[in-house]
């Protein structure tokens, strides 16, 4: 343990002075960004083999292991689509407000930690742009409208027992919309868990949970009212397994169909 840290602080000793002395030779001129704008551990191998292990601990869950998507969306095709490696840097740094992907702590994730993670999704290859789906969009909003808007705003339209799908597009892949549509029950947005109430006199009351504390639980009810219950009023609350977004089978949707849906879920992009 302890030489291991101390080899550490050697190291980083030397980096901050070898940072000091670049820095003082040749001072960034104000307000410049003191970080390099491209990656400058891209194809280093020991950069590469570090960044795994570390892609796999912070970004594989959303990501995927091998950074193809999963909640978040692939990231081996954002080169071929044109980012570049700074506006990459920034996303990971700052990450996107609003949505699961998280900012970067600088105390814990040095801008070396990032440069090595996307030299490592970088060596990944798949230089195939991130390409839109195949299907016909405006058929998809008009399915959109008749199966998802109650449930779901997009823009300033729609209900609110399920989440917001006017970023969907930019945030998940397409092989997982096309499973949550289909009714995979792998993932549940958190703040929607479904749940059943049930009152002392036998009444059962479905909706999502919003909030809970010990003495009371609030959630939306199937009818999309925000409704609070005192816990000592209730017999029970059952979490249930099953979302209450209905399941979408091929008997209630075609393959053609669910296509022209993804395709019109991919153009959400927020604005
Ligand atoms: C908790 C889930 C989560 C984690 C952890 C996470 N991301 Fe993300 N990431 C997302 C989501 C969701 C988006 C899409 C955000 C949006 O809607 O624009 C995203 C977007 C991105 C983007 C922009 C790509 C694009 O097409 O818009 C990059 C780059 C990225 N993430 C890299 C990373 C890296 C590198 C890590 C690990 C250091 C990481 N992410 C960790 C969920 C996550
Ligand atoms: C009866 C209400 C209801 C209807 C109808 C409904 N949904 Fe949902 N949906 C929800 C709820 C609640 C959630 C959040 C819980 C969960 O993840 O299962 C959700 C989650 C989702 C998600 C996941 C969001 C995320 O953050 O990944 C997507 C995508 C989605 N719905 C798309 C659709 C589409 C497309 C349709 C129409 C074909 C549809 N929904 C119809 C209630 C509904």
């Amino acid at each position: 343990m302890r030489s291991v840290a101390a080899v550490a602080t050697l190291v980083l000793l030397s980096e901050l002075l070898v940072g000091a002395r670049a820095g003082g030779q040749n001072p960034p001129a104000a307000g410049a960004a003191a970080r390099p704008t491209m990656n400058p551990l891209e194809g280093n191998r020991d950069a590469i083999q570090n960044g795994g292990a570390m892609f796999r601990n912070r970004c594989a869950g959303c990501h995927g292991p091998d950074a193809r998507g999963y909640l978040g969306p692939d990231l081996t095709g954002l080169w071929a689509s044109g980012w570049t490696d700074d506006r990459i840097f920034t996303v990971v740094r700052r990450g996107v407000p609003g949505t699961e992907m998280p900012a970067a702590d600088p105390l814990r994730a040095p801008d070396r930690d990032i440069w090595q993670i996307l030299a490592y999704v970088r060596s990944l290859g798949g230089g195939v742009p991130v390409a839109p789906p195949a299907g016909n969009a405006q058929n998809g909003e008009r399915l959109f409208r008749t199966n998802c808007s109650t449930c779901h705003m997009v823009g300033a339209q729609g209900g609110q027992l399920g989440p917001d799908l006017s970023r969907i597009g930019s945030g998940r892949t397409r092989t997982a919309l096309a499973k949550k549509v289909r009714g995979d029950a792998a993932y549940t947005r958190p703040g929607y868990e479904p749940v059943t109430l049930v009152t002392r006199d036998g009444q059962r009351i479905r909706g999502v949970r919003k909030n809970e504390d010990e003495f009371s639980i609030q959630i939306m009810d199937m009818r999309q009212r925000l409704q609070g219950y005192l816990k000592a009023n209730l017999a029970d609350i059952v979490d249930e397994q099953q979302s209450v977004m209905p399941a979408f089978g091929a008997d209630r949707l075609s393959d053609g169909d669910l296509d022209d849906l993804l395709a019109y879920l991919h153009t959400l992009r927020g604005s």
